[in-house]
Parts: C-alpha cells; structure tokens; sequence
C-alpha cells in the first residue's frame, strides 16, 4: 500500500479536523500552538505537500522555495494577507481561504464593537470595577446614538454587507459605503446601501466601520488626514486588519478628542498594541476575535481542510485564490 502523503498544520486546531485530515494524509501538528519562526516552520514544512496556515504564518518565496514539496498552503482565514500570493502562483502552489463561512459571526462583532464603542460599555465597566460609581447621574457615560444613526462602511464585500444589513434593517441606521467598485443595484437595494466618495463616507458617518483587506494600496486608508475629515462625535471601528489605520494618528486624535471613540479588534503589529491606545480611555480593543465563535472557528479549520483535502485527492480545491495554476501551472 502506498503512503499517504504528508502535510502540516502550523497552529493547534480542534480534534475533529485532525481526524478528519488523518482519513488522507500523514498528519504533523504544532501542538504547542505557538507561532513558529520561519526557520522552524520551514524544517517542519519538508516533505509535506500541504499546509494550514493561519494568518500569523508567512507562505512567501522564501519559504517556497526552501519548501520544494509543498503544493498547497490553506489560510484558516479569509484574510490572506500573510500569503505572497504572486509568488505563490509563479511557484504553482495552491493558496486557499475562508470565505462564507464567517461572514455573519465577524458582522456581528462589528456590531458589538459599535454598540461598546457608541454606548461606552467598557469604559463605564472599568469605572464600576474600579469602584468609582457612587452615584446615578443624568449625563454619567452618555454616549452617541446608534439607532437612526448613520453608519460608514468602507469596504463592501461579504461582511460589509452582512454589517449594512444589520444596520438598516436591525437599527434603522442610514447606511453609506465606499468600496473600490460599487455593489449592483439590487444588492444595494437589500443592503439599503447608498454609494459615497471616500470623503463623503468620512464627513458624512457617525459611525464608520473598515471592512476593507489589507494591501499596499489599503495601508494607513485612515490615518491623520483621514480622521481629520470625521465628525468629532463620530466613532471608528477596525474589524478588518492592522495596518489599514495609522495606530500613532488614531491614538493622538482619541486624546484629543478629535473623535468621540474608536473600537478596534485588529493592530498595526499585533499581538503588539501601540502603547497610547492602551492609556486613552476612549476606545474599545479586542485580540483580534471578530470571528470567534466556536461554531465559526470551526467552519474555518473544516473549510481549509476540505480545501486541501480535495486538492491533493482531487485536483479540485473548494475556495482557490489563485485557481488559475490548477493542471498545468501547478506543482508536480
Ligand atoms: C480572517 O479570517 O481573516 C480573520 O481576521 C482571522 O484571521
């Protein structure tokens, strides 16, 4: 009988994709679910002709070419930013991702991050804790409205519109979006959407929210210049990558008030913080968990799984980025 061929997963995930995995291939795992240096993930990549990657793992030429067997790496996220895409297609090996299947969890976290970053939730949860509440007082943490607000979406993909939906039809919010093409009628229409320039959507938001994928062309989208434009009531939320608001910028303009508050889930740097935003007290942050609910996180494993598992059974990967490699372009 011939061997199974071998493949690597870079970080711990849940037992069942493991078993799931183990039908087909010769399973390696990084049990200690520490984030590999690239040297390590390289000696652990030889031999093995598939991998799941998080988006803390770097696939870029380097690695590809020290990795001659590797013939697919699959992103346990539908950010794929880590991955050097171009790269990967002149090498002809197969990137994938999680589309879908977290589009209505991480919606719903931008939800959350808009109501805790409108409705002060931690802010007014750390005065309690400390024990500072002594008193009821009309104005103690009033905040800004959300319902029949209107909300900025810069970036209008999947979760942009899961986000819209929320808004218009859950809250009764006006709903303006800027994205590099605009949606066709008919989905603007169920998201109850209406186009804008950038400037519109940065003048015109009470609370405007980034769903946008990193690039070069997305780094620093809202930096000084950017929040400068923003209503001071207005409030910002990063769900979509570090890197994408200038960290420094955001932090200066919360001290001074320049805006009212900002939520972010995603960090220039993370797991690094700038260390300015951790002393203003206008802003809400989360560890980068837009899309963890258990269900999700396991839809996503599942899904890069079943990626690899159907490109190296099959020839036939479920959600390719670069599809185009497939026959002849792709690795023997
Ligand atoms: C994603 O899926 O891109 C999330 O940000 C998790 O990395």
């Amino acid at each position: 009988m011939s061997q199974k061929p071998a493949i690597f997963i870079a970080r711990k995930v849940f037992p069942e994709v493991v078993a799931h995995l183990g039908h087909h291939f010769q399973v390696d795992m990084n049990e200690s679910d520490e984030v590999l240096p690239p040297a390590e993930l390289i000696a652990r990549l030889q031999g093995k002709q598939g991998a799941l990657t998080t988006g803390s793992e770097r696939v870029d030429a380097a690695l590809l070419a020290a990795c001659p067997q590797l013939k697919i790496a699959a992103n346990i996220a539908v950010g794929f930013n880590n991955f050097d895409v171009p790269a990967m297609t002149a090498a002809g090996v197969l990137a994938t991702n999680t589309p879908d299947v977290l589009t209505e969890t991480t919606a719903d976290f931008g939800f959350a991050l808009v109501m805790a970053t409108a409705r002060r939730v931690t802010e007014s949860e750390h005065f309690l804790r400390a024990g500072q509440w002594n008193k009821w007082s009309l104005d103690m943490f009033a905040g800004a409205e959300v319902h029949g607000s209107t909300l900025g979406i810069l970036g209008m993909g999947r979760i942009g519109q899961a986000i819209a939906r929320r808004g218009a039809h859950g809250f009764g919010m006006k709903v303006i979006y800027h994205n590099r093409s605009r949606l066709d009628a008919a989905l603007e229409a169920e998201c109850k959407a209406s186009y804008v320039d950038k400037a519109t959507l940065l003048a015109q938001a009470d609370h405007l929210i980034l769903v946008l994928p990193y690039s070069a062309s997305s780094h620093h989208a809202i930096g000084a210049a950017e929040i400068a434009q923003m209503k001071p009531t207005a409030t910002l939320i990063n769900i979509a990558r570090g890197g994408i608001v200038d960290d420094a910028a955001l932090a200066v303009a919360l001290r001074e008030r320049r805006i009212a508050a900002a939520g972010l889930d995603v960090f220039e740097g993370e797991p690094k913080v700038h260390p300015d935003l951790l002393t203003v007290p206008n802003v809400v942050l989360t560890p980068h968990i837009a899309s963890a609910t258990i269900p999700t996180r396991k839809a996503m494993a599942m899904l890069a799984a079943d990626n690899v598992i159907a490109y190296l059974t099959q020839g036939r990967p479920v959600t390719p980025l670069n599809a185009e490699i497939i026959g002849a372009g792709a690795r023997a």
